[in-house]
């Protein structure tokens, strides 16, 4: 039996609280897309297929044609940042997308005006605008972030809304006591409570306004009882952490394959160039401790040093990041891998990553947006674990380990599609083939 989906019909709005590298590649791409100026390259979404039934069957739609998703021409944007940039200079200061494509796509880009951002200094150290909310206390910001919301939504004549944070990285911090209830959050608001980042008041406006919310960096945003109680109140799908784009990515396709074969692992580095403004953000301590956190789950939770620890016990994981201004956006990213195979015979494996960040970013925040959409017309509530394909650290039930095999992760958002749909999951145990 499918689950009942209300139909994609009408404008999406799309808002993003910070509009960088990645949003604005990610808008000016889809504008691009509809204009036929280039592919959508790395979106499940657009280009990516569901088999159903028995590989005999040759049932193999598009995504796109077997669930209802918002079609690119639905969508519209808007968001927030704390300079006045509008989405075309932000673009043009960002330097991913070439003049020539993005002169192409200006006078849509011109139209997306940064609202005034929710901002907090102590929270990213490396910078600072013009463009923020200055009066009152953070629940008066929040209520202002819903006026925006509905001001957006109104005059862009948008049917639903979704947010995905592409702000900054915030310093780490763990949760707190003011966290742990909706009752002390909206205390910690009124009394602007230092434990509070900037992320988590778009979080709970956005709640509160029945939007759902994905978190594209590794901050603690969400991921706290409250909003997560708040969500699954309002009935609304959130996910993150932390987009999976480029070392983190390589990292989750080549693990599960040294451990598919038994082969040990004793020594994992990884480092990272890149000068764009998130490398810049960084730089500072705080922001790179809580990327540090989300780099180095995944090999201890793919590899399971407790199942294996004749073959990864001793597993020492570094993961550098160091900002290097004339490489933009073009990020360069280093691994040298210390394995080991039969009778601990040593061997060594080196990746050297040429990539483009925001270029990596772009398809997954489409994806990830449409997919929310889905979920809430699904009456999917609170965390998608489903969405775990698209993140770092992958939000999850408390008590729950994250699953960071992409592999599995593409089975497990796969088969939720089959399930909407009411098709039989797959199990890949092919026995019926060969009776
Ligand atoms: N590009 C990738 O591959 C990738 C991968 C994983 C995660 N991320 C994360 O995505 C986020 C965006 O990356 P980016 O390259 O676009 O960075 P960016 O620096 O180009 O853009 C971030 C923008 O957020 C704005 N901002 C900061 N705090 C804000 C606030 N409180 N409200 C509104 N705006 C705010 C900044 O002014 C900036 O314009 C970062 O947190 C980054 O760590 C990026």
């Amino acid at each position: 039996m499918s689950i009942k989906i209300a139909p994609a019909k009408g404008k999406l709005g799309i808002l993003t609280p910070g509009i960088g590298a990645v949003a604005t590649t990610f808008m000016a791409g889809v504008e691009a897309v509809k204009k036929g100026l280039g592919e959508p390259v790395g979106s499940l979404t657009q280009l990516g297929t569901v088999r159903l039934g028995k590989r005999t069957d040759n049932r193999v739609p598009k995504i796109k044609d077997f669930v209802p998703l918002a079609g690119l021409n639905q969508l519209v944007f808007g968001g927030w940042d704390i300079f006045e940039d509008n989405a075309y200079e932000a673009a043009a200061n960002a330097r991913v997308l070439q003049p020539e494509l993005l002169r192409k796509v200006k006078p849509n880009l011109q139209k997306i005006k940064p609202m005034k951002a929710v901002f907090d200094k102590n929270y990213v150290k490396r910078i600072d605008g013009p463009n923020v909310k200055t009066k009152g206390s953070l629940r008066d910001k929040a209520e202002e972030l819903m006026v925006d919301m509905q001001t957006f939504k109104k005059s862009n004549g948008c049917d639903r809304l979704v947010m995905i944070w592409c702000g900054s990285t915030e310093s780490f911090h763990k949760p707190a006591k003011v966290h742990q209830t909706l009752e002390s959050f909206e205390k910690g608001l009124a009394k602007n409570d230092p434990d509070i980042a900037p992320s988590q008041v778009y979080a709970y406006a956005a709640l509160m306004s029945g939007v759902p919310f994905a978190n594209g960096a590794p901050n603690l945003t969400h991921d706290i009882p409250a909003l997560l109680g708040l969500a699954r109140d309002r009935s609304l799908p959130v996910c993150g952490k932390d987009f999976k784009t480029g070392q983190t990515y390589m990292k989750t396709l080549l693990a599960p394959g040294l451990k598919a074969r038994m082969l040990g692992c004793n020594g994992w580095f990884s480092t990272n160039i890149l000068g764009n403004r998130d490398g810049e953000v960084l730089e500072d301590p705080g922001s790179f401790k809580t990327k540090e956190e989300t780099k180095l789950s995944v090999l201890d939770q793919i590899l399971q040093p407790n199942l294996y620890p004749e073959l990864y016990k001793d597993l020492y994981h570094a993961v550098r990041i160091n900002y290097y201004p004339p490489r933009g956006d073009e990020k360069e990213g280093w691994d040298n891998i210390d394995i080991f195979g039969w009778l601990g015979y040593p061997m060594q494996i080196k990746i050297d990553f040429l990539c483009r960040d925001s270029i990596l970013a772009a398809p997954l925040v489409l994806d990830l947006v449409l997919f929310l959409d889905l979920a809430h017309r699904a009456g999917m509530k609170g965390v998608q674990e489903w969405l775990s394909f698209y993140f770092k650290a992958p939000m999850t039930a408390p008590g729950l380990y994250p699953e960071h095999d992409i592999f599995i992760q593409l089975m497990k958002l796969k088969n939720t599609l089959r399930w909407m749909r009411g098709e039989d999951l797959i199990t890949h145990l092919g026995l019926e083939y060969y009776d």
